[in-house]
């Protein structure tokens, strides 16, 4: 959890979070299949990740599968699927020599055993890396992540082991997948929806919005400078004055 703190003119952000919407209205518009648009926003993402690790971004926090998204076709849910294993093996040699250390948060036993394989190779070969920190969140649901850490602080009250007094925000924000994290600085949503769409609901509370039209798959580095500059003009104030 971030400690308010001020944030000093042109600061870059140390935690980005995105929302990567707009693959299919992507696809709509060239004639392609949904597919394709997924496709080319994975090249957005790698082109992201560069331009991340160049800024000295820390973290980068990417919502690439939600629990909703079961319910999207099979074929489209199994070529998400092929698409995020073939990335996290393709790219896994040009992100270890980034400093990159890929991690994930969600209920990632719910994926195909292959990609969980790959998934897990990627987080093993990379846990040594210092530089950005790639979280991919998947089969992620915050409300389902919030519910899973009172289940767990409810079994410690329930062992004797914590009392109840002793619950606050601090102790919940522990209790997250995302507890190794700082609270994102920045969140970006692709696409010009205005909505959260159950995505980091506790860790977003005084995280700063830049919301764009474009749709991901054509969002690039060019455009993450732009949020980044928008972002260093911010004045944050936590709920102070
Ligand atoms: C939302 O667009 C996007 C997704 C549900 C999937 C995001 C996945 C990628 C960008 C693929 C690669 C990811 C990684 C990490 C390699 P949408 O399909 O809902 O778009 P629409 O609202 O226009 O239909």
């Amino acid at each position: 959890m971030t400690t308010p703190s001020s944030n000093p003119p042109g600061s870059v952000p140390r935690h980005i979070a995105i929302i990567m919407d707009g693959n299919g209205r992507w696809a709509r518009s060239k004639g392609l299949e949904r597919l394709s648009g997924h496709e080319r926003g994975a090249e957005a993402v790698r082109d992201c990740v560069k331009g991340c690790r160049e800024l000295g971004v820390e973290y980068l926090t990417l919502y690439a599968f939600s629990t909703e998204n079961w319910q999207r076709p099979k074929s489209e849910v199994m070529g998400l699927m092929a698409l995020l294993e073939r990335f996290v093996t393709k790219e896994l040699a040009e992100l270890n020599a980034q400093g990159v250390r890929v991690e994930a948060i969600g209920h990632i036993t719910d994926l195909p055993e292959s990609t969980q394989k790959a998934l897990r190779h990627a987080i093993e070969t990379t846990a040594q890396n210092n530089k950005l920190t790639l979280v991919l969140a998947l089969s992620y649901s915050s409300r389902v992540e919030i519910v899973d850490a009172i289940q767990e602080i409810a079994r410690e009250v329930q062992a004797g082991k914590l009392d109840p007094s002793a619950i606050d925000a601090e102790l919940l924000s522990r209790h997250l997948y995302t507890r190794a994290y700082p609270d994102p600085d920045l969140l970006i949503r692709t696409s010009g929806e205005m909505r959260l769409s159950n995505f980091l609901l506790w860790q977003l509370s005084y995280t700063e919005f830049y919301i764009t039209p474009t749709l991901w798959p054509d969002f690039r580095k060019e455009e993450l400078l732009q949020a980044v500059r928008d972002f260093g003009k911010r004045q944050r104030r936590f709920g102070g004055i």
